[in-house]
């Protein structure tokens, strides 16, 4: 929610804050600004819409500073407008925000009854009176903004700036993610590292309560205490060209097509095929955790919390321990249980996610052991657990997550393997099967991309359907699930998956002429049963497009489309059936013209509760 960018050097920093913007706008788009020296003063550009509106509104004009803000915004408090749209600036002071201030009500009162005016309704323009308070108090800029972050209650990534001191551009971190990118005598912020990477791959990732100073000279960061402390540089290795559309139309259609390579570099160096195991370096179990672990619950949020779904179908099979999927909003109001004896995992690609992580607090805080699976290095959940594995992916920048769930679903394969194997629930020759069969799917996948065109098709002929039906049983179900989302999220077309065997219970009343139900229906024990459930639709004369095993060639009498997928086994088969269900949602939202990388409303990282 929210991207913030900051900027100190010798470059044209309007340029650089732009741009940056531009690899953080999946973060919201609802309104951006830049606060920039010119001339000894800040200047402040910010408009309603997207980042283009901000651009148009810059135009030529061109600024002498070497120090600049900038933010693009995911409305929480007060609507989208020019108004509410960062920075804000109260005396001397312009600061960006990220996250939500909870007591800015009462912080506002004070303030306005010491003569301080609010322009906007947002709670971040009470940090820049209340810290521009203290600096005209006779604070210097550090001390002014470490005692005004005292005062306030919630969560921030903060860029702020002081006219009349161009050597000084602050930053904080409490709640949202931050980080600093260390150049050459140039020095960055920001929410996520891509805006930073055409400069540097160095980074510092601040902590909760650090403060940092960014001059022309170097970084100090200080702690909640105002104490210097010593911060280890850290080497990304994702490069800028990761961050770029490479010659596809969307963000989202370049991360379809990468999922290939981001499963191979997911799994390099990750598996033992002599042990018929898997080998995760992030992980390193006590024995007795093993021993003692009675159940595991699976927590996240949104397309992660399919995969999760999924996860407790893998780690059941292979280690015949119960597990919970859990959506992380859900998970701690009310009151889990959940003790020492359970294994918490955390699934989220930005690990910033706001309900995911608390609910990573909840289970530390009732002693169980946790792990956080993540694409973002050094995120906040990766941080916080006490073991991460990280899925390869790569960055992200379309909105709809597509290559870090197969890659998510090839982690937790790889977990249960793993718990399998250590728990001696899995042979190793049952474990050499799986691992077999895992390293094909990339292959597969590839296969699978190849039905782009049939899928265009596809989209082609159900455009004006107002609403689909997902339909999939056992561990294909959470598929349905992921292929709705995928449709809702990026085409705005009303989508439901469901249970195939639970659709007599209700849905079945929607089903007329006009309504496609997409059917996964891949060979595995409850085929026979999702082959009943087509007849069902089929009696009401509902469309069928369904994603079917190769060798079912009978299928195609039974339905109107049918999509072939590529033999494996049912464990690996919900990442070989994601593929065409996330080119249905593309094409169909890419025809109808939506705005497919930053779909109206969403934002990619949901920072807040
Ligand atoms: C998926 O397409 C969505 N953008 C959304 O549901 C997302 O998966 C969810 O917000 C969780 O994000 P996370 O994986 O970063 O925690």
């Amino acid at each position: 929610m929210c991207g913030i960018v900051g900027y100190i050097g010798h470059r044209e920093t309007a340029k650089v804050l732009i741009e940056g913007l531009k690899r953080l706008e999946y973060r919201g788009y609802d309104s951006a600004g830049i606060a920039i020296f010119h001339q000894g003063k800040v200047e402040i550009r910010r408009k309603e819409g997207k980042l283009s509106k901000l651009e148009e509104l810059i135009g030529g004009e061109t600024f002498d500073g070497k120090v600049g803000i900038g933010h693009t915004r995911w409305a929480t408090h007060g609507r989208p407008s020019d108004e509410n749209a960062h920075p804000h600036k109260a005396g001397r002071v312009a600061v960006v925000h990220n996250g939500i201030i909870e007591n800015y009500l009462s912080l506002k009162e004070i303030l306005k009854s010491k003569g301080h005016v609010f322009t906007s309704e947002t709670d971040t323009e009470i940090i820049s009176h209340l810290i521009d308070e203290f600096a005209q108090e006779g604070y210097s800029p550090l001390e002014a903004v470490r005692i005004a972050l005292d005062q306030i209650k919630g969560s921030y990534a903060l860029g702020i700036l002081f006219e009349g001191d161009e050597e000084c551009l602050i930053a904080a971190r409490k709640e949202s993610p931050l980080v600093i990118g260390l150049g050459d005598k140039e020095y960055f912020i920001a929410s996520d590292v891509p805006p930073v990477l055409p400069y540097t791959r160095d980074f510092i990732f601040m902590d909760d309560g650090e403060v940092a100073l960014l001059s022309s000279k170097g970084v100090k960061v200080f702690n909640t205490k105002g104490e210097e402390v010593s911060k280890e540089p850290k080497r990304v290795n994702w490069n800028s060209l990761m961050a770029e559309k490479g010659g596809y139309k969307h963000f989202m259609l370049k991360e379809i097509f990468e999922q290939p390579r981001a499963v191979i570099d997911t799994i390099r160096g990750r598996l033992s095929k002599e042990k018929g195991d898997a080998v995760l370096e992030g992980v390193r179990f006590a024995p007795t955790v093993l021993e003692n672990m009675r159940r595991i619950n699976l927590i996240a949020c949104g397309t992660s919390y399919h995969a999760a779904l999924v996860g407790k179908f893998l780690i059941e099979a292979f280690c015949r321990i119960p597990v919970d999927a859990d959506i992380g909003s859900e998970f701690r109001y009310r009151n889990p249980i959940i003790g020492k004896n359970d294994l918490f995992v955390a699934i989220s690609q930005s690990g910033e996610t706001a309900d995911t992580l608390a609910a990573l607090r909840e289970a530390r805080r009732k002693g169980a052991t946790t792990l956080a699976i993540c694409n973002v290095v050094e995120s906040s959940l990766a941080r916080e657990a006490d073991h991460v594995i990280y899925t390869h992916a790569g960055p992200e920048i379309g909105v709809a997550s597509t290559k870090t769930f197969s890659t998510q679903l090839v982690i937790l394969f790889l977990l249960a393997l793993r718990m399998g194997r250590a728990l001696g629930v899995l042979s190793c020759e049952g474990g050499k099967t799986l691992i077999e069969e895992l390293v094909r799917i990339p292959h597969l996948m590839e296969e699978m991309l190849k039905t782009s065109s049939q899928v265009a098709k596809i989209a082609r002929k159900y455009l004006q359907a107002r609403d689909f039906l997902y339909l999939g049983r056992g561990i294909n179900y959470p598929i349905a699930l992921e292929g709705a989302l995928k449709l809702k999220e990026i085409s705005y077309v009303h989508a439901e998956g469901y249970p195939a065997g639970e659709m007599k219970h209700g849905p079945i009343a929607l089903i007329d002429r006009e309504m496609p139900v997409v059917v996964l229906a891949t060979q595995n024990d409850v085929y026979e049963k999702v082959i009943s459930n087509i007849e069902e639709v089929k009696a009401r004369e509902g469309k069928i497009i369904a994603l079917a095993s190769t060798s079912d060639r009978e299928i195609v009498q039974k339905v109107d489309d049918v999509i072939f997928i590529p033999e494996t086994l049912p464990s690996l088969t919900p990442i070989l059936l994601t593929i065409p269900l996330q080119l249905l949602a593309y094409y169909t939202a890419d025809f109808k013209g939506t705005d497919v990388d930053q779909p109206r409303n969403l934002a990619k990282s949901v920072t807040v509760e």
